[in-house]
């Protein structure tokens, strides 16, 4: 097995068979999780079983609550675009539930069908964003916490994703248990619970608000947080190909799916995994 860094985030891992890792590589796996934020491999050959199996030896599987499961396996979310639909999943610059209390460490993305031209993944390393803040910045955002919600996206009050957008008609769906699901907080800078390196945790996807700070005040230094955040040197554009699998950790990246295929068909199957506190 072979572990090369990328440039802005990430690390491919070939060499590999997914189905069958040794006790060595699965330790090998888990620091560079760690270190790098995003594994990408590619030629892979996963069933569904599989694909639950390879998760399940990092983590327990959170079952989503909002995307639509696959119809055999309950434990795997459909990420999913057909090609009369208009608008994608994950498709802005964001982290996977930040507004849980526990968020969830990360996910294991499988492509099942993609796109002709399209449909790649941008990735970007809150360990570089935090790393890359000037003095006074890092000064000003010691100690915050932030404020984080589903409701904007996945409830069903006016102008959300969910009531919005096409994959409100049954990609995504459960909108009440985003409307009874209060916001929650979280420190702006955590440590890292597998680094323990410093990360940015904040995302234009779900963070909504500074604890203690006036709406305006808070977005003023979120959306300059997230500016500095979303810089190119800090990401990396990952291209599918058929057997690619991404597994992702959301203390430490960022991921923005593009949709530029429009009129093609993309499927692909997410497992999640429990994640803990964020301190
Ligand atoms: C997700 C997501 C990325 C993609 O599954 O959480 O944002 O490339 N998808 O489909
Ligand atoms: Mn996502």
């Amino acid at each position: 097995m072979r572990i090369e860094g990328l440039p802005g985030v990430g690390a491919e891992i070939t060499d590999v068979d997914l189905r069958q890792v040794t006790g060595d590589e699965m330790d090998a796996i888990k620091q560079a999780y760690a270190e790098h934020g995003v594994l990408f491999f590619r030629d892979q050959d996963l069933s569904e079983d599989d694909h639950i199996a390879f998760g399940e030896r990092f983590a327990p599987i959170n079952i989503n609550r909002f995307f639509a499961a696959h119809p055999d396996y309950p434990e795997i979310a459909m990420v999913a675009k057909e090609a009369d639909q208009k608008d994608n999943i994950g498709g802005g610059w964001h982290t996977d539930h930040s507004y849980d209390v526990e968020p969830a460490m990360g996910s294991v993305l499988v492509a099942r069908v993609l796109p002709e031209t399209g449909g790649d993944t941008f990735f970007a390393s809150m360990y570089r964003a935090y790393d890359t803040l000037d003095d006074a910045t890092k000064a000003e955002i010691e100690g915050l916490n932030a404020v984080h919600s589903a409701k904007h996206i996945f409830g069903s009050q006016e102008q959300t994703y969910y009531n919005t957008t096409d994959a409100g008609g049954g990609r995504i769906g459960n909108a009440a248990a985003a409307d009874v699901l209060e916001d929650v907080v979280h420190p702006v800078v955590i440590t890292h619970p597998l680094s323990g390196k410093k990360a940015l945790y904040v995302n234009p996807g779900f963070t909504v608000g500074i604890a203690g700070m006036s709406k305006e005040q808070g977005a003023e230094l979120l959306e300059r947080l997230f500016a500095h955040a979303m810089k190119k040197e800090h990401a990396y554009l990952f291209s599918w190909k058929p057997g690619s699998v991404a597994f992702w950790d959301n203390r430490s990246t960022w991921h923005w799916a593009l949709n530029d295929y429009h009129g093609q068909r993309r499927i692909m199957h997410r497992i999640t995994l429990e994640g803990c506190a964020l301190h």
